[in-house]
């Protein structure tokens, strides 16, 4: 498959990740828009998100050497370039034609990794096949939904190890979705044509209480374990807030975990994850390698998340709007932009590589109260 648009200019006067937000906002339709820019209920902690990174203050040092720095880091055994992953994000043909491929082939031109939602509107195999010749570029992980029928998440599994995949990425924060206010008021519907083309199609939906429909066959630690049983991919968790679930993962041997609240669309007013990040890491201690994400629009925000004990970010939002906007050319924008802001925020505070960063590099009272 080709891309329809692949030598789609970006728009002009677009700077930043927010840049991207207001011109994809005129770009999607209502419809689109409400899908990817919602979050659950009042959106408290969609905001909160943001807020847990803004409260937290960079303290640069001065006159430090800073020649032969890099951003390199290492996960799950490779090096890459930076520590900047795209994170899954269901029915990108939404935003544009190209869907997840442009997505991919963006992320592998940025070094970027990039992790497949269960319900991408493209083939598994045809967004693999599409980057594996591509020695630059960035980790592909395979983020699981796992499937009411056993027999179906055993498929996806065999189905994403013979394609390639190096991970799988349990999403463990939506065994429903959230309260999404925003779709209901817009009456969203994926439109004709587009569809998670990789599950069988959706089964009549139950009528009655939740728990006596979907929830009845909702996940717990001993599908993880099962999981476990049969692949031999590295499994991480995604949408981990609590340090004992932390804890639990780390003890399971699992491969890493992704602290996340959804980017806000599954529990509202549940914390934003740079307020919960530190205190996972202490929890495990260093037993696992922890990934973030949810509200990271900003390379300082990036250079945060290392220094409370992320080894990688990912960012979801950021990657549709530069997608609708200009397809792939518009998500390596939003990656080189994030890749190259890490560097300034580095340079400035005076620290050369993302290893050894200064215990005192961030000011904040909630931080310190979490090391005592
Ligand atoms: C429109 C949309 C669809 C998403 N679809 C999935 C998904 O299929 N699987 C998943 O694990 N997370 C999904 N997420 C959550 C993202 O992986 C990620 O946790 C979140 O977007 C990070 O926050 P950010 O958008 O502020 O960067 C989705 C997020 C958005 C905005």
């Amino acid at each position: 498959m080709s891309l329809h648009a692949s030598v789609q200019a970006l728009p002009p006067g677009v700077a930043t990740l927010d840049d991207h937000e207001a011109r994809a906002r005129s770009v999607l339709d209502d419809n689109a828009w409400a899908y990817f820019s919602g979050g659950a209920a009042d959106g408290i902690t969609l905001r909160a998100n943001r807020a847990a990174w803004d409260a937290l203050s960079l303290l640069p040092r001065v006159l430090q050497p800073l020649a032969g720095g890099h951003t390199r880091v290492q996960l799950l055994g490779r090096a890459l370039p930076h520590p900047i992953l795209v994170a899954p994000v269901a029915y990108q043909r939404l935003a544009h034609p190209d869907g997840e491929l442009a997505t991919a082939l963006a992320a592998s031109a940025q070094g970027a990794g990039l992790v497949l939602s269960t319900q991408s509107s493209m083939l598994l195999e045809e967004v693999a096949r599409a980057i594996a010749g591509d020695a630059q570029r960035g980790p592909l992980w395979f983020q699981l939904y796992l499937q009411a029928d056993r027999g179906v998440t055993r498929e996806l599994v065999r189905r994403a190890e013979e394609a390639g995949y190096e991970a799988l990425v349990l999403t463990v924060d939506a065994p429903v979705n959230g309260a999404r206010d925003a779709e209901r008021r817009a009456g969203f519907r994926l439109p004709p044509g587009i569809a998670a083309v990789n599950l069988p199609p959706p089964a009549t939906v139950l009528a009655g209480s939740l728990f006596e429909g979907l929830l009845a066959t909702s996940p717990t630690w001993g599908d993880v374990e099962w999981l476990q049983s049969f692949t031999r991919l590295p499994v991480l968790l995604k949408g981990i807030l609590h340090p004992a679930d932390a804890r639990q993962a780390a003890g399971l041997g699992l491969a890493g975990v992704v602290v996340s609240n959804h980017g806000g669309r599954t529990l509202d007013t549940a914390p934003g994850t740079a307020a919960m990040l530190p205190r996972i890491a202490d929890a495990v201690g260093g037993a696992l390698p922890l990934l973030v994400d949810g509200g990271i629009r900003r390379g300082t925000d990036v250079l945060k998340a290392i220094a409370l004990g992320a080894s990688a970010v990912l960012v979801g939002r950021p990657a549709v709007w530069g997608l609708a906007n200009a397809g792939a050319v518009g998500v390596a924008h939003v990656l080189r932009l994030l890749r190259d802001e890490l560097e300034i925020a580095m340079a400035l505070c005076g620290v050369a590589t993302l290893d050894k960063l200064p215990s005192d590099l961030l000011l904040s009272g909630e931080w310190a109260a979490a090391r005592r």
